[in-house]
């Protein structure tokens, strides 16, 4: 269980990293926040024990894989200085979260990265409750993959109806028998459905038994922080509902047979927690990932809480809005590609394939929207893989698909299946170029990215 803290540090004064880019690159550059912040979050190398006897070099957010829970309340300003104690540059991401640009943590997009030895302070107010993380957007295979990722937890105004709650951050580490590293990426891999690792953690510990009480209901925060994974989550035997959708609340509904969680999709949960002793498996279709353990509880026997409340999104109005077309494609010349050694191209949208060693990409972007026009888009996986296709910036609401009966709701991440296509939409509301990927990070670092540009 990750331990929250909150460090209030008065009196620094918070200096933004300037600096000047290369000639013709775009970016904003993040400005200092003014002084004092709520976490200092320092990322540094760190072993852990996640073979047990065995030691492994991650890299961590205050001091644990993965990284410390932020949190904060709905309407407030959140203030993190980002200190960077790796050997490379680094920056943080915020998923899902809608904020200004300066704030996005893309490298030369929204700021410079955030070079070994200096800080960063991020500053911005967060607009919706709910379930969200943070992670690097440079190096990502890497970054991501050792073990920069962490839990963004956004408390709702009032209190909701749950008393209790748990996060339960997922990844599945690329590490051996030994404990050691293989490689986060792999061409042949990232050409197929991404590259996988094999030890399946929850909250950093393969195995986990997770204790909860018994006749309670307990809000579940089920974050899929991995790089590569879409976990087909079930809980046998269990009385749960959703309550949320990557962070955005639904009508409370019955959690089916398998909940599919793409890389950076979030689901909330209410258990109905059975009585004392009995145990619940939390799978990954048929592979335990953790064990819910029941433990006595003195407190009464507690019933559904209602539904949360909705956060504060403009709803798009399909009758005035513009449909752009977004192709999803493998781009082939796979043979070619594999000998090259620099970066890959192996996946595009409408044609293009981002460029990861290009820092000019953001200057081309594929699509621009017009500051608070509404837009259709219409999504198509043209590859027999499934992406989940992720928005900076903005949250979108999926609207339908032609493989599954959707109930329309909003989100930041879709998981467009093999050959899918799916229509999202969304009010262009905030300012800036934002990044629309995949979230399978070797995706994404082979082509799988484009900005999208609102002004
Ligand atoms: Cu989790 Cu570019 O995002
Ligand atoms: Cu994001
Ligand atoms: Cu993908």
């Amino acid at each position: 269980m990750p331990f929250t803290r909150r460090q209030v540090i008065a009196g620094l004064a918070g200096l933004g990293v300037a600096g000047l880019g290369a000639g013709g690159v775009r970016y904003w550059l993040g400005r200092s926040s003014g002084p004092g912040h709520d976490y200092q979050l320092i990322a540094a190398p760190l072993d852990v024990e996640l073979v047990a006897g065995h030691a492994t070099p991650a890299w961590a957010y205050g001091g644990q894989v993965p990284g410390l829970e932020l949190r904060c309340r709905q309407g407030e300003r959140l203030r993190v200085r980002l200190i960077n104690q790796l050997s490379e540059p680094t920056t943080i991401h915020w998923h899902g979260i809608r904020l200004p640009i300066e704030m996005d943590g893309v490298p030369y997009v929204s700021q410079l990265p955030v070079l070994p030895g200096e800080y960063f302070d991020y500053s911005f107010v967060v607009q919706d409750a709910g379930t969200f993380w943070y992670h690097p957007h440079l190096s990502s295979s890497e970054q991501l993959g050792r073990g920069l990722v962490g839990p963004l937890i956004v408390e709702e105004r009032e209190p909701a109806g749950f008393l209790h709650e748990r996060t339960l951050a997922l990844k599945t580490w690329a590490v051996d028998e030994q404990g050691a590293f293989s490689a986060f990426s792999v061409p042949r891999e990232a050409a197929r459905g991404g590259t996988p690792g094999r030890l399946s953690t929850v909250n950093g510990e393969h195995a986990a038994r997770i204790e909860l009480p018994a006749g309670q209901v307990v809000r579940l925060r089920l974050i899929n922080l991995d790089s590569t994974v879409t976990y087909r989550l079930n809980l046998p035997g269990a009385e749960a509902r959703i309550y949320a959708l990557d962070g955005q609340p639904v009508t409370p509904r019955q959690l089916g047979k398998d909940y599919w969680l793409g890389p950076g999709m979030r689901l909330d949960l209410a258990l109905k927690v059975p009585a004392a002793g009995i145990e619940l498996a939390l799978r990954n279709g048929p592979l335990r990932l953790a064990t819910l353990v029941s433990q006595a509880s003195v407190e009464p026997v507690a019933d559904w809480p209602p539904a949360l409340p909705a956060n504060p999104l403009a709803e798009p109005d399909l009758a005035v809005a513009e449909t752009l077309r977004f192709n999803f494609e493998w781009a082939a010349a796979l043979s070619e590609n594999l000998d090259q050694g620099a970066a890959y191209k192996l996946w595009q949208i409408n044609g293009q394939a981002w460029d990861i060693a290009d820092k000019t990409c953001a200057d081309r972007p594929i699509a621009r929207l017009q500051l608070g026009r509404h837009y259709i888009f219409e999504l198509r996986n043209m590859t027999q893989y499934q992406h989940p296709i992720h928005l900076h910036g903005m949250a979108f609401k999926v609207l339908d698909s032609d493989r599954k009966t959707i109930i329309p709701y909003f989100t930041d991440t879709y998981l467009l299946g093999k050959n899918e296509r799916a229509r999202i939409a969304l009010v262009a509301d905030n300012p800036g170029i934002w990044m629309f990927h995949c979230h399978v990070i070797d995706h994404m670092e082979t082509g799988l990215m484009a900005a999208i540009e609102v002004a």
